[in-house]
């Protein structure tokens, strides 16, 4: 087969087909800076078509997903962000290893953003990658409600796809007259598998069918925003590469039993289409094989093949600046996920002061990191790290329910895990599955106090959320 070329694939076109999905606008400020503009604020979507109605949501400039950001690797970007909700906000680039006065977290980097007031991010994408934005103020309700947008940090160099495929994944608790569902900060989903919905979007629509054309590479990202859900994609006849995992490329490799996604990870995929012109082909959804879901399909365009064959080996794509942590100088941290439903707190701790369960519960804390349950305005460290140190995270699950388990602005490359293929990848957020441990390990090269917490954001409000300090 012919490789594609650098030059073939300018030819084909570096179309990116987001159809559904707009790019902000970048401005150039006064000081040459790269800046966006966002507005939190109230709107009615429609998640469906006609005569689906519309619902209210919580989102930027009027969508859900919030506009693209597409950036560029070391060039450095502004966000204005203006909220015009009834309630404060922040935003947080999730993923992105940035300084940490940018980080967007209330009351740890900043003050929350109050209704009606404007607040200035600015930071350097040391990474590209996919990455995406969110509100980090009273989050299960935020992003509930539709807080969160991609992020997208392209390469200096094209990569050789033909074309580009984004699909934001979300889940809605919505009620029978297409409403957000108020039940929000419910003790059921907090002591459970946190705020599932009953009602799944991709791109902010109910899923319709991808066009595709028979023959080309497309690189297809994928970002989960669910508040809890967790996928299991398989594609139908397709036999995808994953080439980048939250947003770090990794060895390219095949997932034969399917490509999980934990909320708030990324995964890019290296997609050939190798269907057949006039076809479509199911893409599914199995982590709850109970009840399987048909999430889109690949429909082919009847045209003939762009080419007779896939163009040769997978891409490779460029390697981002992340240290390497060394295993024999790392010093390890257990951490202990404890509570939940079927599960107990052995030493439950509050503001790391010995505390009865009762009043944990009474509190709304029903997990804990070590013992000790976190609450967004009064957190000690978990520990503190001198700055280039390399650090080993044990986790250890004793908790009946899986935890997607993030760390605010360093990637962590897995040294342990269920899934032994894992080992070696580098991520953001890492997928703990009951009564399992895994481990992983970072170097501490960004200083700041950083958030460290479970992505299932009904488990981070019910205690599952700590900070990290780097020195
Ligand atoms: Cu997606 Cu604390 O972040
Ligand atoms: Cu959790």
């Amino acid at each position: 087969m012919p490789p594609l070329t650098r030059r073939a694939f300018l030819r084909l076109g570096a179309g990116v087909a987001l159809a559904p999905l707009l790019r902000a606008r970048a401005v150039r400020a006064a000081d040459g800076v790269r800046e966006y503009r966002l507005r939190a604020q109230v709107a009615k979507v429609r998640l469906a078509d006609e005569p689906f109605p519309e619902t209210e949501l919580w989102c930027y400039d009027g969508r859900s997903p919030g506009p693209l950001l597409r950036l560029r690797q070391g060039e450095p970007c502004r966000i204005v962000l203006r909220n015009e909700l009834p309630e404060p906000t922040t935003l947080h680039a999730h993923g992105v290893r940035l300084a940490n006065a940018a980080d967007g977290v209330p009351y740890l980097t900043q003050e929350p953003v109050a209704p009606g007031e404007t607040y200035v991010y600015e930071f350097t994408p040391p990474d590209a990658g996919t990455f995406w934005y969110h509100s980090h103020f009273n989050s299960d309700e935020q992003l509930g409600r539709g807080l969160y947008g991609p992020l997208i940090v392209e390469e200096p160099e094209p990569q050789p796809f033909d074309r580009e495929i984004l699909w934001v994944l979300d889940d809605w608790r919505l009620t029978r007259d297409a409403r957000i569902r108020d039940d929000f900060h419910r003790e059921e989903d907090f002591a459970r598998a946190g705020r599932l919905g009953n009602t799944i979007t991709l791109n902010g629509r109910m899923p319709r069918p991808e066009p595709v054309r028979a023959g080309e590479r497309v690189r297809l990202r994928i970002l989960n925003a669910c508040n809890a859900r967790i996928f299991q994609l398989r594609f139908a006849r397709h036999v995808p590469w994953v080439i980048a995992v939250d947003g770090q490329p990794c060895e390219p490799f095949q997932a034969d039993g399917g490509i999980t996604i934990a909320p708030a990870q990324r995964v890019d995929l290296m997609l050939d289409m190798t269907g057949e012109p006039g076809r479509g082909y199911g893409v599914l959804d199995t982590f709850y094989p109970q009840s399987p879901l048909r999430l889109t399909e690949l429909a082919y365009a009847a045209e003939a093949p762009l080419r007779p064959g896939p163009p040769g080996d997978p891409v490779r794509l460029p390697p981002n600046p992340v240290p390497l942590p060394d295993l024999a100088r790392a010093r390890r941290e257990f951490i202990d996920l404890e509570g939940g439903d079927m599960g107990e707190i052995t030493n439950p701790r509050l503001y790391g002061a010995p505390q009865g369960l009762g009043r944990l519960l009474l509190m709304g804390k029903l997990w804990a990191i070590n013992g000790i349950a976190g609450f967004r305005t009064v957190m000690a460290p978990l520990f503190t790290i001198r700055r280039g140190s390399h650090v080993l995270l044990h986790f250890r699950n004793f908790t009946a329910w899986p935890h997607p388990m993030h760390l605010h602005g360093h990637s962590f490359r897995v040294v342990h895990h269920e899934d032994a293929a894992a080992v070696g990848r580098m991520m953001d957020t890492v997928l703990v599955g009951p009564g399992e441990q895994a481990q992983v390990a970072f170097v501490a090269d960004n200083p700041g106090d950083w958030l460290f917490h479970c992505h299932i954001v009904s488990h981070a409000e019910a205690g599952m959320i700590a900070v990290v300090r780097v020195t």
